[in-house]
């Protein structure tokens, strides 16, 4: 059985010549039409029906997948998952996302457009195409115009390529053997590839490492460790009384803050808990427990510290006769204005996390204290 081809090819002298051949082949129909030219030649696209790239598609379509899977993703973390109130402004304002959605629109769409193009339209790894064998490769790329009629479905009557060409005017007609499959995809250049990815990744941790060691005091971007500002402490040429740090004005309340106005605990003895005993308030209040009084007073409340002796203040024990049937408003109190060794640490919460932690603080009491009702 003869060789099986995969392609013949003509040779053309001139552009015009080649732009006129197109159609007469095109009309025999023997098999796909390709065209190799040292330079683009004006009207081949058009006359060998070339569709459009379906790259700008693809980079449509991704691009607008970055755009809103960073809206999204920003949406999730700022607005759901780990609201942050900055500035007062609300956490899910999509203004505030814009940047980053730009970003990875542009991410996506040029990663797309740039991998999109390499492995599937020009199908790397193959760094060979079978016409790279040919003799008409060496002169189709300096002054001579290659039309090839290519195999369809591995089928191709060489004999009547090469009569259809030589009619339409071809100086020299070419047979382009099918090559082993093998040959497209070469494991060395996929190697090379390889190495040359791991090369890239040493040198520039050889680069990060030497630099950080090199220049330490260098700060890879120092635009805001360097701007003009009043750090904490700094004195100011501003104000008369020259303090950097400003008191809050006279009356100034938190924003969702009330004033607390007692300095004794019987004083605040009458204060009642707003908040019901939902599960929702509970797992608040042992979120701010845990945070915050669990290493002084004891993941039970009962005084024994996860700090060391070096610590020196005696906590509570908070599971003792004394503190069962203890007016909450007085808790409150200590929260709000701290007791002896025990900080004042209520202006760090809200209103709601104080009242939890106490609610929590009663069900840990009661989880010790359990009566033969509770069951
Ligand atoms: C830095 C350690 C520390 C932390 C943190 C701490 N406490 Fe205390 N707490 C103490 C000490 C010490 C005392 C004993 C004060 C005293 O009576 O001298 C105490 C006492 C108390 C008392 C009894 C007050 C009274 O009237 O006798 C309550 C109630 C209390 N703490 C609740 C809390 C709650 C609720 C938290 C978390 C929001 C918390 N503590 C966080 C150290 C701490």
């Amino acid at each position: 059985m003869a060789e099986r081809v995969f392609s013949v090819l003509g040779l053309f002298e001139t552009p015009d010549a080649l732009l006129a051949a197109v159609p007469r082949l095109k009309a025999k129909a023997l098999g796909r039409l390709e065209a190799y030219t040292p330079y683009p030649v004006h009207g081949l696209e058009e006359a060998m029906g070339l569709r459009r790239s379906p790259l700008g598609g693809m980079v449509m379509v991704m691009g607008v997948l970055g755009t809103l899977t960073a809206l999204l993703f920003q949406y999730w973390m700022n607005a759901v998952d780990y609201p942050l109130v900055t500035g007062g402004k609300d956490p899910s304002s999509w203004q505030a996302f814009v940047p980053i959605m730009f970003e990875v629109t542009v991410l996506f769409a040029t990663f797309t457009a740039g991998l999109g193009m390499l492995l599937l339209l020009n199908k790397l790894p193959a760094f060979w195409h079978p016409f790279l064998d040919s003799e008409a490769s060496k002169v189709a790329t300096r002054d001579r115009f290659a039309l090839a009629v290519e195999a369809e479905a591995g089928l191709l009557d060489a004999a009547a390529v090469s009569a259809a060409l030589k009619a339409a005017g071809a100086a020299s007609v070419e047979t382009i053997p099918e090559p082993a499959s093998a040959r497209l995809v070469s494991i060395n250049a996929l190697l090379g590839l390889a190495a040359a990815g791991a090369a890239a990744c040493v040198l520039a941790g050889a680069f990060m490492y030497w630099g950080i060691k090199l220049f330490p005091t260098l700060p890879p971007m120092s635009h805001m460790l360097a701007q003009p500002r009043l750090d904490a402490q700094m004195p100011s040429r501003f104000f008369r009384d020259s303090r950097g740090m400003r008191t809050p004005a006279e009356g100034a309340v938190a924003r969702g803050g009330l004033p607390y106005p007692f300095d004794k605990d019987d004083q605040a003895r009458g204060l009642a808990n707003p908040l019901p005993r939902t599960e929702e308030v509970l797992r608040l209040g042992k979120k701010v427990f845990s945070n915050n009084c669990l290493i002084c007073h004891g993941p039970l409340a009962d005084g024994n510290p996860i700090l060391t002796a070096a610590y020196g203040g005696k906590p509570a024990n908070l599971q003792s006769k004394k503190f069962l049937d203890y007016p909450e408003g007085e808790i409150y109190h200590t929260i709000m204005r701290g007791k002896n060794a025990m900080p004042r640490l209520g202006d760090g919460f809200t209103e709601d996390e104080r009242w939890a932690v106490i609610h929590y603080l009663r069900a840990l009491q009661r989880a010790q204290h359990a009566k033969d009702s509770d069951l």
